[in-house]
């Protein structure tokens, strides 16, 4: 039987629930579908920081490559950790270290959902670029504490940066519907926003058959929320598609429903999947965290191992469940709910 081997992550506060969530419905799934999942758990966290004082080992980046994908929870935990150190020491390294340069979020409503919007359907997927830009981590503080005290943090944009995640959101848009929205603020930003719409519209000659438009951030984000139905393939840079994502996220429903691929397109290293949504410590543990973006990003996981019936499978599981209104309200279900009527929904 074939066997996909998965290094799991589950990380902090509810990143654990909605992991063993996910797991659950994968094993099932992958039992039904005649192939074998083997996980294997790591604990690092930011619980594992307080202990060790990293939040993965020296090898852990070793340790991973050897898997065919990673599941991950959430990380952080600000009250112990700051933030600028767990993610740089756990998700933002893998990240980069496996060159998972395309992020991807898929933002529509399941069956039963409505959003806060007047919108009663539509289909984005967000191409987040994943490795530079913004987040590159290129920077520095100097003069610390004092009153001439000064801090740097520099956009990295490279050509071959820029144009694989700009040739992967063509890609995805030809496999669609055939529309790319390219994210800029090339009014503003002159150097990285003028070469980032350069190479679009390099690429766009390459891709006739998809029709590209340059929208400005602020105005994308405007359109999002007035005419969602419009837009069907997105791809950003690293920080407009962070928070384009969140919002995405908001139109759907909410972070409970906003799932997201970590992929390494060469398939050189494993890819990691992730709900979009943090760690929430507040309700960590108590059964009522929504494992539905878990679920959506393993099936992501399943249709990058080739897995597409299995994957399809899950996301019938996911829509029967919301159909019935299950863990569509905020608050309504547990976790433990969910993730039954899921299951029972898998066939
Ligand atoms: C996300 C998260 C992360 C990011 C944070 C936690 C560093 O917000 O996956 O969107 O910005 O990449
Ligand atoms: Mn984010």
């Amino acid at each position: 039987m074939k066997t996909h081997s998965i290094a799991l992550i589950p990380g902090d506060g509810i990143g654990r629930d909605v992991t063993e969530a996910a797991w659950a419905v994968l094993k099932a799934v992958a039992g039904q579908s005649g192939f074998a999942l083997k996980g294997t758990e790591f604990p690092w966290s930011c619980a594992f920081y307080k202990e060790t004082g990293r939040m993965m080992p020296q090898d852990g980046i070793e340790t991973l490559r050897g898997f065919d994908a990673i599941l991950l929870g959430a990380v952080g935990w600000p009250q112990a950790v700051p933030d600028s150190v767990s993610l740089h020491g756990l998700l933002l390294p893998i990240r980069k270290a496996f060159v998972q340069y395309a992020n991807i979020r898929p933002h529509r409503l399941l069956p039963g959902m409505e959003g806060p919007l007047k919108a009663e359907s539509f289909d984005i997927l967000c191409i987040r670029e994943n490795t530079e830009g913004e987040y590159a981590g290129a920077g520095g503080r100097v003069h610390q504490g004092l009153d001439n005290e000064v801090a740097v943090e520099t956009a990295i944009f490279t050509r071959k940066g820029v144009e694989r995640i700009i040739r992967y959101g063509f890609e995805q848009a030809r496999a669609r519907r055939r529309r790319l929205a390219s994210v800029t603020k090339s009014n503003a930003q002159k150097y990285s926003m003028v070469f980032w719409d350069e190479i679009t519209q390099q690429l766009a000659a390459e891709y006739p058959d998809v029709t590209v438009t340059s929208y400005h951030v602020d105005a994308l984000a405007a359109r999002m929320v007035m005419a969602p139905e419009s837009l069907d393939v997105i791809v950003a840079s690293n920080l407009f598609g962070d928070i384009l994502t969140d919002l995405g996220a908001a139109i759907q429903g909410g972070l409970g429903f906003a799932a997201s691929a970590n992929i390494n397109p060469d398939r050189t290293a494993p890819s990691m999947f992730e709900p979009v949504h943090g760690s929430a410590p507040d309700i960590a543990g108590k059964d009522i965290a929504n494992p539905m973006a878990a679920i959506w990003s393993g099936a992501m996981m399943l249709e990058h191992l080739g897995e597409q019936d299995a994957a399809a499978k899950v996301m019938r599981a996911i829509s029967a469940a919301t159909e019935k209104g299950i863990g569509t309200v905020p608050g309504k279900d547990t976790t433990g709910t969910i993730t039954k009527a899921v299951l029972n929904a898998l066939i």
